[in-house]
């Protein structure tokens, strides 16, 4: 009996119109074009204005972009996995919203809830699925209506994020295409860097904690940065050893896409050019669950099968890992 492989299939995604460029953040804080840019690469950021549409509006645009271009049936969806920090609601799963939305009447669905690294711990979990050999076209969403927890007055957080959706749908492969290994880790310690106070358990929202600001996010930039700079690199040189991969083998790095330094150290400890490493921050930010699809969506004319890509994240939580994956089809 041959191994069954989670093979990636077909992609998809989608993000608003609005663009938020750094001139327009100049009129709001104290910031500049020249320092967002050395720091962190991002040029603009896409943010959904429409005050009644929340995550769930991004995932539904990106999943049906990726059921046109495939023409995939969504009835024939067995599952639906939401990777998203921003659920339209605390209770009430968005995937299961979405996949009735989309007319995927015969999947099941769950949020899947990692901060940044929401993507990429999804793809471990669609493939577990997929490898069971039960399941035979999971559809794996990442979206963020990240301008619903930012504070547009603070200047640490707001020029950093921006919304975005992404989909990607796993099939089963029994010729070695899909995901061949992954790396993925946790650490408590990251609490308190990367946060949003009130609105859970501990801090139940109220009229004084809309009135201290703490349903929006809060972000120890300096120390995420140290933490993520290393582990992001550490995971992916791991994952290139213990499958025999050089930087030369590599076709693309899939990187999270938090802050551009960050990706350049990562490229370097993987002995990759800059253009084997998949950006798009200058144009999207950062979109935390969809900056992986997303990457996927603009590279996709470029990919190959056969490719050799290593996707890499790192978010709050802390939650960090790399997963490896060999490309299935030619666009
Ligand atoms: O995706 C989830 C994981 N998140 C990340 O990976 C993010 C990791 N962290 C970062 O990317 C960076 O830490 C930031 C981009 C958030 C900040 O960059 P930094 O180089 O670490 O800057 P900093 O926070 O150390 O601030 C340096 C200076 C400070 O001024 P002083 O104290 O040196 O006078 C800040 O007040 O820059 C100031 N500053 C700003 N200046 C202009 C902070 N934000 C801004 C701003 N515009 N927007």
């Amino acid at each position: 009996m041959s191994t069954i492989t989670a093979a990636i299939t077909a992609v998809g995604g989608y993000v608003p119109d609005y663009v938020l460029t750094n001139q327009i953040l100049e009129t709001m804080v104290d910031t500049n074009d020249e320092w967002i840019t050395t720091r962190t690469g991002i040029k603009e950021r896409r943010i959904l204005k429409d005050k009644d549409k929340g995550t769930s509006y991004l995932a539904i645009q990106a999943a049906k972009d990726l059921l046109n271009k495939s023409n995939t049936d969504p009835e024939d969806i067995d599952m639906v996995i939401m990777a998203t920090a921003t659920p339209d609601m605390p209770v009430a799963a968005t995937g299961v919203y979405v996949a009735t939305q989309i007319g995927a009447v015969n999947a099941f669905s769950y949020d899947l809830v990692a901060a940044c690294s929401s993507f990429l711990f999804g793809m471990s979990t669609a493939a577990r699925y997929i490898e069971s050999g039960k399941y035979k076209k999971v559809l794996l969403l990442g979206a963020d209506k990240m301008s619903s927890i930012i504070d547009y007055e603070d200047r640490a957080t707001c020029i950093i994020f921006g919304d975005g959706g992404g989909a990607v749908l796993f099939e089963p492969n029994t010729e070695g295409y899909g995901v061949r290994d992954e790396v993925l880790k946790t650490d408590g310690i990251g609490r308190q860097s990367l946060k949003i106070d009130a609105g859970g358990s501990i801090l139940p929202a109220s009229a004084e904690t809309v009135a201290n600001k703490q349903h929006y996010v809060f972000q120890d930039g300096k120390t995420v940065f140290k933490f993520a700079v290393s582990n992001m690199a550490d995971v992916s040189e791991q994952i290139m050893k213990r499958n025999n991969l050089s930087g030369e083998d590599i076709a693309f790095l899939v990187p999270h896409q938090a802050n551009k330094r960050i990706i350049d150290a990562t490229a370097k400890r993987m002995n990759l050019p800059e253009e084997k490493v998949m950006i798009n921050i200058h144009k999207y930010g950062n979109t935390t669950s969809a900056t992986l699809p997303l990457c996927l969506r603009d590279y996709e004319k470029q990919l190959k099968k056969g490719d050799n890509l290593v996707f890499a994240s790192f978010g709050g939580g802390f939650t960090w890992g790399a997963v490896y994956v060999k490309w299935a089809y030619n666009s």
